[in-house]
């Protein structure tokens, strides 16, 4: 496989990226040539155990040998303008939900769908994941109504999940009814919007970004949570970093959505052009899996664990949702770039012989 990949042009070393000046030839290389699967394999067991060890600077040891891990940084370090430090090369392994829109229990989400059996399905693959991820995320819309009775249901299935919790909220969620359900996981503010900075779940810093309005489905990248944000980017500019949001800050495509995204676009796309060590903007509210280039980073919006929008791009299409197969995404930070996956949920048949 790996003789055949290195002559196919398709894998041909490309040029630099016409705007971010990103050579991406080198990663290529490092994930294609014969040989270097054991080496991956290797190393991002020695980081997983590495990334267990408190440690003050992320100053992680893996084994897998200087020269190598320096070869895996070489694009992310060019792009920060720095020498390659230890923690871009240990991995990490995050589990993005989004939009589960979680019912009291026994009450149907619309009053025709279980969404809370279906996030309880996805809990259960998340579980199931092997390796098992480091952390997960929920990017908002936890609950549907933001009543009490939806989030005791809520605290009780986010439960089941064996691994380190962060979420935001979305417009469906009431934002004090939040922050009292989930105090007690400890990194939400006691006031305010609920921005959180987390930096003690491995080598990527996770910036949650409050951008719902009370009331609103629409939510904005106000002044007071872009100066949040930028004040938090100013802290670690060498960190590679996620940015969590609910409503996306672009147009999908999908006209029913688009009206409700994100305002003040402009004001938020200028903070991020300017620290460039921010990998994803990761949101949800879309109910689909959705890829663009934003800000000179790369944004996706999370698929729901309950129903999906409609995939209509006709602008005077009728609103309308879908019983898709839910789906959750799988980020990895490998070291030096971070690899999203789109997962099914469910059990499928296989496995087949690999061809
Ligand atoms: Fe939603």
């Amino acid at each position: 496989m790996g003789a055949l990949r290195s002559v196919d042009p398709r894998f041909s070393p490309r040029p630099r990226h016409p705007a971010r000046g990103i050579a991406t030839a080198g990663r290529r290389e490092s994930t294609l040539r014969g040989g270097e699967v054991s080496a991956w394999g290797r190393l991002l067991r020695a980081n997983r155990a590495a990334a267990s060890i408190a440690s003050c600077c992320f100053c992680f040891r893996p084994s897998g040998g200087e020269e190598f891990r320096g070869r895996l940084s070489r694009d992310h370090h060019s792009r920060l303008g720095r020498s390659p430090t230890s923690f871009e090369a240990a991995a990490l392994l995050i589990a993005h939900l989004s939009d589960p829109h979680l019912r009291p229990t026994g009450e149907l989400y619309q009053g025709l769908v279980d969404s809370n059996a279906m996030f309880d399905a996805a809990v259960s693959h998340v579980n199931a994941l092997d390796p098992a991820p480091d952390l997960v995320i929920v990017t908002g819309d936890i609950v549907d109504h933001g009543a009490p009775a939806e989030y005791e249901h809520a605290r009780s299935a986010l439960a089941a999940i064996r691994r380190p919790v962060l979420m935001l909220p979305g417009n469906h969620d009431e934002r004090e009814a939040f922050r009292a359900a989930f105090a007690g996981r400890g990194y939400l503010p006691a006031t305010g919007p609920l921005h959180f900075a987390a930096g003690d779940h491995g080598p990527v810093r996770i910036l949650g970004l409050d951008i719902t309005i009370p009331g609103e489905h629409g939510g904005e990248a106000s002044e007071e949570a872009c100066g949040w944000l930028e004040a938090r980017l100013r802290e670690e500019p060498a960190r590679p970093t996620l940015v969590l949001m609910h409503q996306p800050p672009f147009q999908t495509g999908i006209a029913c959505i688009d009206a409700y995204n994100c305002r003040g676009e402009t004001r938020l796309e200028a903070i991020l052009t300017s620290h460039p060590q921010v990998e994803r903007v990761l949101c949800g509210h879309v109910h689909r899996f959705v890829m663009t280039r934003f800000a000179n980073t790369v944004l996706v919006t999370a698929p729901s664990t309950t129903t999906a929008i409609a995939l209509r791009l006709a602008p005077d299409a009728e609103p309308a949702s879908f019983v898709e197969p839910p789906a959750f995404l799988l980020h990895q930070w490998r070291g030096d770039a971070l690899v999203t996956h789109l997962v099914p949920v469910g059990r499928f048949r296989g496995p087949l012989p690999f061809f």
